[in-house]
């Protein structure tokens, strides 16, 4: 069982994590009208990703006996200045991400509840692992600066990022990647 006041809060990260999944796709929209189709496709993974993380909220709050309450989805930014600038965004709304999921784990630490503080916890190292990934973008776009070649050549290497999490949620995220995890390590 989860408090209700967990369970609100719970709610508003599957929020956070619809939103970022939204600006995520947008990006990529963008990036795609600008012809970076490499960037494009990261983006896209990302948004992949982003879904992932509200899905396991959503079953974690059922598992929990909760009641998932969906709230709206604010509209995201459409236009962008640079790549620098998205991925500028991108590094500010995951910082605020990584604020939401430790204000959740705070909440879990003084309410005694040990389930979803081990639940969050994956939530903890996939904000280190994404606050990485982006300041190592932006470090090679500084390189870059108004160099064309450059941005070209990295656009050539977003295009190689593949999606690594479940896309078909039907029999539930949990069991998908369950199943994806255990064909990896097959295959
Ligand atoms: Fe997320
Ligand atoms: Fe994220």
């Amino acid at each position: 069982m989860i408090s209700p006041k967990m369970e609100e809060a719970l709610n508003e990260q599957i929020n956070r994590e619809m939103y970022s999944a939204y600006l995520y796709m947008s990006m990529s929209s963008y990036c795609n009208s600008t012809g970076l189709k490499g960037f494009a496709n990261w983006f896209m993974v990302q948004y992949h990703e982003e879904m992932v993380h509200a899905m396991k909220l959503y079953e974690y709050i059922l598992r929990q006996s909760g009641r998932v309450r969906l709230k709206a989805i604010q509209e995201p930014p459409a236009d962008f200045e640079s790549p620098l600038d998205m991925f500028s965004k991108t590094l500010d709304h995951e910082r605020f991400i990584t604020q939401s999921i430790n204000e959740r784990m705070d909440l879990a630490v003084s309410e005694k509840d040990h389930a979803t503080q081990i639940f969050l916890q994956w939530y903890v190292n996939e904000q280190v692992e994404e606050e990485q990934n982006d300041n190592d973008i932006i470090t090679q776009l500084k390189l870059i600066g108004d160099n064309p070649q450059g941005l070209m050549m990295l656009d050539r290497e977003l295009a190689a990022r593949l999606t690594t999490v479940p896309t078909d949620f039907s029999k539930g995220v949990e069991a998908a990647m369950a199943a994806g995890a255990s064909a990896g390590a097959t295959g």
